[in-house]
């Protein structure tokens, strides 16, 4: 088979990577791609988001099946635009990938289904958002409705920090578009959790869960990044619970999206938060998570590739998973700034050695060839992801390979997978 993997970060290295492991593979393009992902596929200078652009290049080059990493192109109807055009693809269509792309029509759906997720409201003006805010206790989380790659949530405090929060997003629009709405919340407690599954729009099936580190530095203190570090499997969700939000919430809200008309096929990914009620829904992406991909995929023991197939064939009845038993973590190395600014073009050294290391894969996110040489090219720069028979020797073998590698200035998480060790 030809494959398209559409997107360029650590996320897509990861699928390239275990996507080139499968014997009815020939040849994988990645648009754009990343000097890592170049190593096992043809990168093709053809931005996300323009979806002609993809097409026409899965046309000719007769690509027999296109797998979409990021949101965006899932939001702009990259799979209703293929689909019409006779092209086999991997996601959900424009109106199924709503559920990221409108955080209203989400919790909306949720409401209506009786899901548990935060009590909310939505609102298109400022004032009477400020109304209800002051009728509210604190801490409150206030969200741009539309996506703001990862930055439209602020929690506030206190009352002054949402009213800055809502002129920034509903009159400033420091999201753009992204702030035509916004959704006020309950703030909810507890332990989070990534549970992602193939679904086919009737047959669910769920990988292995992972935990995401979203604040830029240790014990979780710091801004909100696009994540720094994932683990996997997460031992907070416990097959208990695993059982409950597959029965509570990925079945009905599948089962409620088939009952509008919609046939939800990809990866359904709910970002949960374990509260003392039990699992309650923070988002759904309707995509891999990013840096989680790069933990889970190396515990990934089936062939991922007629998985996919069958995701967006609508066959999972036959399908089953195999996993590798014990953990996998992902370090972000980030470049030192992010999330807030940062420069590109430094030079990258020790990712070979680093890559020889056993039972270890360095994925690639914001890097750049600039003569010969690998530069950092984004504020994630790389996922360093050490796998074993449990999470201490994958971290162990994740932070010795971080050891090796260097670019400046550079910072990352020394903390990744604390909660699970803690336990
Ligand atoms: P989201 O993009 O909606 O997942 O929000 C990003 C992050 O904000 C989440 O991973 C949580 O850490 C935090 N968050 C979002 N909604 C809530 C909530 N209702 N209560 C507490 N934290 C939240
Ligand atoms: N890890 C969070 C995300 O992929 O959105």
């Amino acid at each position: 088979m030809k494959i398209l993997v559409v997107g360029g970060g650590g996320r897509e290295h990861a699928l390239v990577w275990k996507i080139n492991k499968s014997p009815l593979v020939k040849e994988i393009y990645c648009a754009p791609g990343n000097p890592g992902i170049a190593t096992l596929a043809q990168c093709v200078e053809i931005a996300p988001t323009d979806l002609k652009g993809l097409l026409s290049f899965a046309q000719q080059k007769k690509i027999d099946f296109t797998i979409v990493g990021p949101e965006v192109p899932l939001t702009e109807g990259i799979v209703d635009m293929f689909k019409a055009a006779g092209l086999l693809i991997f996601g959900p269509e424009k109106k199924a990938a709503a559920l990221e792309g409108d955080k209203t029509f989400a919790k909306d759906l949720l409401q209506e289904l009786g899901v548990p997720t935060a009590k909310y409201r939505v609102f298109s003006d400022a004032v009477s958002a400020l109304a209800y805010v002051r009728e509210q206790d604190f801490p409150l989380v206030i969200k741009a409705a539309g996506l703001a790659a990862g930055k439209g949530v602020i929690i506030a405090e206190t009352l002054p920090e949402a009213k800055k929060a809502i002129t920034e997003i509903i009159t400033e629009r420091i999201f753009g578009t992204a702030g035509n709405k916004l959704v006020v919340e309950d703030f909810l407690v507890g332990e989070e959790v990534s549970l992602l599954a193939f679904t086919d729009g009737e047959i669910i099936i769920p990988m292995i869960s992972a935990q995401d580190h979203k604040a830029a530095y240790d014990g979780d203190q710091g801004p909100n990044t696009g994540g720094m570090g994932a683990y996997a499997p997460a031992p907070v969700l416990t097959p208990t619970l695993l059982e409950e939000v597959i029965k509570n919430i990925l079945k009905p809200v599948v089962r409620g999206l088939a009952d509008k008309g919609i046939n939800y096929r990809g990866i359904l990914y709910a970002g949960l938060m374990l509260t003392q009620k039990g699992p309650e829904v923070l988002e759904f992406n309707v995509r891999f998570g990013d840096p989680e991909t790069q933990a889970v995929l190396p515990l990934l023991k089936s062939d991922i590739v007629p998985v996919m197939l069958a995701t967006a064939e609508g066959s999972l009845k036959d399908v089953q998973l195999e996993w590798h038993p014990g953990s996998a973590a992902c370090v972000v190395m980030a470049a030192g700034g992010y999330p807030g600014k940062y420069k590109k073009g430094h030079v990258i050294t020790g990712i070979e050695t680093a890559s020889s290391l056993e039972k270890l894969v360095v994925f690639q996110a914001g890097t750049a060839f600039n003569d010969g040489r690998i530069v950092t090219a984004g504020g994630r720069v790389l996922g360093v992801t050490g796998f074993g028979g449990n999470l201490r020797e994958a971290l162990k073998r994740s932070y010795d390979a971080v050891e090796k590698i260097s670019f400046t200035p550079c910072h990352y998480r020394k903390d990744i997978g604390f909660k699970a060790v803690r336990k």
